[in-house]
């Protein structure tokens, strides 16, 4: 790898994207109509999207990056997609930021896979990514690096890559750039993996340091899966919040975990991460690559991928979209607050509430075996926030019934007694939308809220105070406009329910 061709081209770099921007608009002519389309859930114009890259507010916006295949809505050929926003829910597209060109990352099984941002001192943004190529053992990733001073057009390094080889003992799963600075340093976490991502491996997260962001310095790995949390830690994010540092990733064959975090201390000169919690972001099937970013309010806004890979034991598939020329888009916005005892709680951001219409509201309500109908008049596209009052409640569970279509049915079961959050999508449709996902439920407090936003092919859950987080693909899409609440074992009481149609 130390002898890789260094040769670099910004002229190529620019028409690489001119290509790949011709070859994304008849992609994007046919999103444009489908049926599929996602309303307020960030999608790419067309072509493939997975994992969010470089977040940053930068320039008085929010910026995205995106994983992108503008040549078809199939994984490939990766390069970065761009979008910037002023809300967090109107997005406008940007041109593509990287196009694969280059001998180290110009590759259909490559290309630029994920990484992250920083505004550079002074002006101007920076890029750090991970270039892919194939080589004689597989595919050979470095560390690179690609700057901007107008924040939309980017020129690889040519200095790259600025990290040529892995640390010797750990495999070649090492990606996903996490750059920072602090102190007086710049730091870049890597994901890891001791012993192979496939071969059984332990996930973990490798330190390097700069001073200049184009010379790194190995120092070390600062934590490790302990064969628990997975065999190797995609998109790690290591950030400073409530006086603690946390550390979220992606673990592979994570035993069901598809995003988890770590709250503890950091000691950069050890170089070691001291765990002292462990929790999980979201128990859905479907999000994933989760990166965050401190926002102009000091806010810690969270994106993620809303979708899987096919190594998880549950993945069906990436779902019907392709058909209309696009596949894959973001979980909504989150802030990440943190408790006294370290717990993360997850909550969308404020900006979503400028999307409500006029409210249909109901309650109190007590329901029964018998389903009652609450009218609803988009079935697809709301938010619906309810209550449900645990003391006076005697049913053992409570049935949500979504996208209601003759047999099939799309169910939120909230059961209480088993302490349980159940998604059923085995009657959603005809066998589009997947498995069945459920999660632990806290139930902490008196009365239960839940907030559930649905979009075309969406449906996001926040409870339990923000501790329970739960984003599912659904691709049912035709259906009534009403939805249906049920109880089991007894009575429900639901003191408020309030239904927003919701209009980007
Ligand atoms: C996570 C991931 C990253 C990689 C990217 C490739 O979803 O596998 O580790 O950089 O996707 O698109």
């Amino acid at each position: 790898m130390g002898n890789l061709p260094r040769s670099f081209s910004p002229a190529t770099h620019a028409q690489r994207v001119r290509q790949a921007m011709l070859a994304l608009e008849p992609l994007q002519k046919q999103a444009a109509t489908g049926r599929f389309r996602q309303r307020y859930h960030f999608m790419p114009p067309g072509g493939w999207l997975n994992d969010p890259n470089g977040c940053i507010h930068y320039g008085g916006q929010h910026h995205l990056f995106y994983q992108h295949n503008p040549y078809a809505p199939t994984w490939g050929n990766i390069h970065w997609g761009h979008a910037t926003s002023d809300d967090l829910v109107h997005w406008q597209h940007q041109p593509i930021a990287l196009a694969p060109s280059e001998p180290y990352d110009d590759d259909p099984d490559g290309g630029c896979f994920s990484g992250s941002a920083v505004a550079l001192p002074g002006c101007g943004l920076a890029l750090f990514y991970t270039a892919v190529r194939s080589g004689r053992e597989g595919l050979v990733p470095t560390q690179c690096m690609a700057t901007s001073a107008d924040g939309i057009h980017f020129e690889k390094s040519p200095a790259n890559p600025v990290v040529s080889s892995c640390p010797e003992g750990l495999s070649q799963d090492v990606r996903d750039p996490c750059v920072f600075r602090y102190g007086n340093a710049w730091y870049m976490v890597l994901g890891g993996s001791v012993g192979g991502a496939r071969q059984g491996g332990e996930g973990c997260a490798l330190l390097y340091q700069s001073a200049d962001l184009t010379h790194w310095e190995y120092k070390g790995i600062i934590a490790r899966s302990g064969g628990a949390l997975g065999s190797m830690w995609e998109c790690p994010c290591l950030f400073p919040l409530g006086g603690r540092w946390v550390l979220t990733f992606s673990p592979m064959f994570g035993d069901g975990q598809t995003s988890m975090y770590l709250v503890g201390d950091m000691d950069f000169n050890a170089p070691r991460f001291v765990p002292l919690h462990q929790g999980t972001i979201d128990w859905g099937g479907e999000y994933y690559a989760a990166q965050s970013y401190t926002d102009a309010e000091g806010r810690r806004i969270l994106m993620a991928w809303q979708n899987g890979w096919e190594w998880m034991p549950w993945w069906k598939d990436f779902g019907p979209t392709a058909g209309e020329g696009w596949c894959g888009s973001m979980a909504l916005p989150r802030t990440v607050a943190m408790d006294a005892s370290g717990r993360l709680s997850f909550h969308p951001v404020k900006e979503l509430e400028a999307l409500r219409r006029p409210p249909c509201q109901t309650g109190p309500l007590c329901v029964d075996e018998t389903p009652h109908a609450v009218p609803c008049i988009d079935p697809l596209c709301f938010e619906m926030e309810l209550t449900l009052d645990l003391r006076a409640t005697t049913a053992s569970q409570l049935h949500i019934d979504l996208r209601l279509a003759g047999e099939c049915r799309t169910r939120l079961c909230v059961d209480i007694a088993n302490r349980t959050l159940l998604l059923d999508r085995s009657h959603a449709d005809d066998g589009k939308s997947g498995d069945n996902r459920s999660c632990p439920l806290l139930l902490e407090e008196d009365q239960l809220t839940l907030r559930i936003f649905s979009d075309t092919t969406s449906i996001e859950v926040f409870t339990d105070g923000g501790y329970t987080t739960m984003c599912n693909s659904v691709y049912a899409t035709v259906c009534a406009p009403e939805l249906h609440l049920a109880a089991q074992g007894g009575t429900a009481h639901l003191p408020a329910l309030t239904i927003w149609p919701l209009q980007a």
